[in-house]
């Protein structure tokens, strides 16, 4: 790996080094150049037999979503392109049978906790679990879920302090209640090797990937989605 050449194709890094990629990252010049692509396809759009402008783009979101589908080892139709993380979430929270007396496990501090109005409307409680010195214990996970748990939410790489949760003994811990796992993993594709089938984590979220706030921040890999609408 060349990390001069990939340094090269961000031009913000040429002064400066940046560690801000947790809120807002750095563009490389590859984004700026699909966007000039994109635009300039659409404005000169000139039709080639039966096809639309929109029929290019869908053909190029299936081959995003199954590079992301490669990349993560899961299967390219459970791959679904949202424009926020937050909208992934609400996917989630609106394809999920709740029913009153239910509840949502996941950690104080949480990016996007699994407290919502939508969630308490339904009468849902939500167990935040303690976070101590940065940590949070696997056993302190394990005692608020119980069989009314309907998802154990955490995140794969804590936005506050970096703290990593084994996803696989949450997942065990989830499903020996009958509940899904759903995981953040913003802070983590692409810096830590993901594999959603050995992670046995049912939903994932993952949000903005080096494209512009409001457009079409990509690629919430949501596997199983089906399986919980
Ligand atoms: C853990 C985590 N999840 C999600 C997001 C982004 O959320 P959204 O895409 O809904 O703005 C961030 C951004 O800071 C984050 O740190």
């Amino acid at each position: 790996m060349d990390i001069d050449s990939i340094r090269a194709d961000f031009p913000g890094l040429r002064e400066w080094t940046y560690l801000d990629n947790a809120f807002i990252c750095l563009y490389p010049r590859q984004v700026r150049e699909g966007y000039d692509e994109f635009l300039d396809q659409w404005m000169n759009f000139s039709p080639k037999g039966a096809k639309t402008i929109l029929g290019e783009w869908l053909d190029k979101a299936n081959h995003v979503r199954g590079m992301i589908a490669d990349f993560v080892g899961a299967a390219a139709n459970e791959i679904a392109l949202t424009t926020c993380t937050g909208s992934g979430l609400n996917i989630v929270i609106n394809g999920t049978k709740w029913e009153k007396g239910d509840n949502v496990v996941f950690p104080e501090y949480e990016h996007n906790p699994m407290d919502t109005t939508m969630l308490r409307r339904y009468g849902v409680e939500s167990r935040p679990v303690k976070v101590e010195k940065g940590r949070v214990e696997l056993s302190d996970l394990e005692k608020a879920v119980d069989d009314r748990t309907k998802i154990v939410q955490v995140s794969q790489v804590s936005y506050v302090n970096g703290f990593r949760f084994d996803l696989k003994e949450v997942s065990d811990i989830a499903h020996d209640h009958g509940a899904k796992v759903l995981v953040d993993s913003t802070q983590a594709l692409g810096a830590l090797a993901t594999d959603v089938k050995e992670e046995k984590v049912d939903l994932r979220l993952c949000g903005p990937l080096q494209v512009p706030d409001g457009a079409c921040r990509p690629c919430v890999p949501l596997r199983q989605l089906g399986a919980s609408r």
